[in-house]
């Protein structure tokens, strides 16, 4: 049976950020914490931030969170959180932040250790603080999602907690905000869009309005992420390219697949999520495409503006090194050797479960061999 359920409230265009007093009004926010890291709040985005609030509701913030979200910077967040005794969350940054508020949002009525509600989301109990969430970035779609990743510690592979009650209430998506995206992070954020994109689409769960907006999405990256990446400043390309990534958060609704799990595997290094999911999208694309079928693989090269459904690997491949990302994962740095250990937790990961097709180890291992390059 198709289950199709709708997302949380969006607010999107340049200079939306203006709307947060609004938000925390519509959700009854009196005393948010505004939550980021240093190098956004030197953007000057916390500042944007506060200056759109009322006087009557009182800000507090944490602006030292770390580039990767681990256990202790979610437990620094729900400990100022009950110091400043507030009553929401407002996640400044990518997804690293906004992930990082999920699963403090989830200790927020709910015991320490966060590690126990790994696979158990009915072990988180609500109410839960709500959250906005104000993307920084364009590709990881957190902003619509009930998931996200934390590292127990930095340099340690990260676990998935996830649940319907830390989904964002309310998304502000501002293009403004991406502007300043150097031109390494805006393709291997973008392309993680792609990637979701690519991945919800393939996903076997029946959802054919999700699939419109994963094939939508695909579209616009396509068209419009070396643009972004070439003149971070072309507003047109940025509008397009936060689009995408809000329509890949949706995408993902229907699951991820192994391109992910690529990620989760080589997750135990500083490498960018996004890079790494692209860089393995090609070899994915190839394993799954028949599983996957001919009425989606045709549609995907519509959307991808190739001739046909062979083609589209290939395409993603060439994107990526259009964008920059002209290496593999082995020669950006990823250190492991060990395919034997890495295609056991790879076999193993929870994103095979919504691919088309499920690798065994031999076929994962041949996978990883491919993608490490
Ligand atoms: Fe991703």
């Amino acid at each position: 049976m198709a289950v199709i359920n709708g997302f949380g409230k969006v607010y999107f265009d340049f200079g939306a950020i203006s709307m947060l007093g609004d938000a925390c009004k519509e959700l009854g926010i009196k005393r948010p914490l505004l939550a980021t890291d240093p190098a956004i709040a030197g953007f000057g985005f916390l500042d944007r931030a506060r200056e759109a609030l009322p006087s009557d509701i009182r800000a507090s913030e944490i602006a030292t969170l770390p580039e990767h979200p681990t256990v202790e910077g979610v437990e620094a967040t729900i400990a100022a959180y009950e110091a400043n005794d507030c009553d929401g969350f407002v996640a400044i940054g990518g997804g690293s932040i906004i992930d990082n508020c999920k699963a403090a949002a989830a200790r927020s009525n709910n015991p320490a250790p966060l590690e126990q509600y790994v696979g158990h989301p009915e072990k988180i109990i609500g109410p839960l603080a709500p959250i906005i969430a104000i993307p920084t970035t364009a590709g990881t779609g957190a902003e619509m999602t009930q998931g996200g990743g934390i590292h127990p510690a930095h340099g340690k592979r990260e676990f998935g907690i996830g649940s319907p009650l830390v989904r964002p209430k309310i998304a502000i998506c501002d293009p403004e905000l991406t502007l300043s995206l150097p031109p390494r992070l805006t393709a291997g954020t973008g392309m993680d869009a792609l990637g979701h994109c690519v991945e919800g689409l393939f996903s076997p769960t029946i959802n054919p309005v999700v699939d419109a907006i994963a094939l939508d999405g695909i579209n616009r990256v396509v068209t419009y992420i070396e643009r972004a990446v070439n003149d971070g400043s072309d507003r047109e390309a940025r509008w397009h390219m936060l689009m995408a990534a809000m329509q890949g958060g949706m995408a993902i609704s229907k699951g991820l697949g192994i391109a992910h799990t690529m990620s989760m595997t080589f997750s135990d290094s500083d490498l960018h999520h996004g890079a790494l999911v692209t860089l393995s999208l090609p070899a994915v694309i190839n394993f799954c495409a028949d599983a996957a079928g001919n009425d989606k693989m045709d549609r995907l090269a519509h959307s991808m503006k190739v001739a046909g459904a062979g083609d589209v690997a290939e395409a993603v491949d060439a994107l990526n090194k259009r964008v920059g990302l002209t290496e593999g994962v082995r020669a950006m740095g990823y250190g492991s050797n060990d395919l034997d250990q890495l295609s056991e937790f790879a076999v193993d990961c929870w994103f095979n479960n919504t691919s088309p097709r499920k690798p065994t180890r031999d076929e994962m291992r041949e996978i990883i061999i491919e993608v490490l390059g």
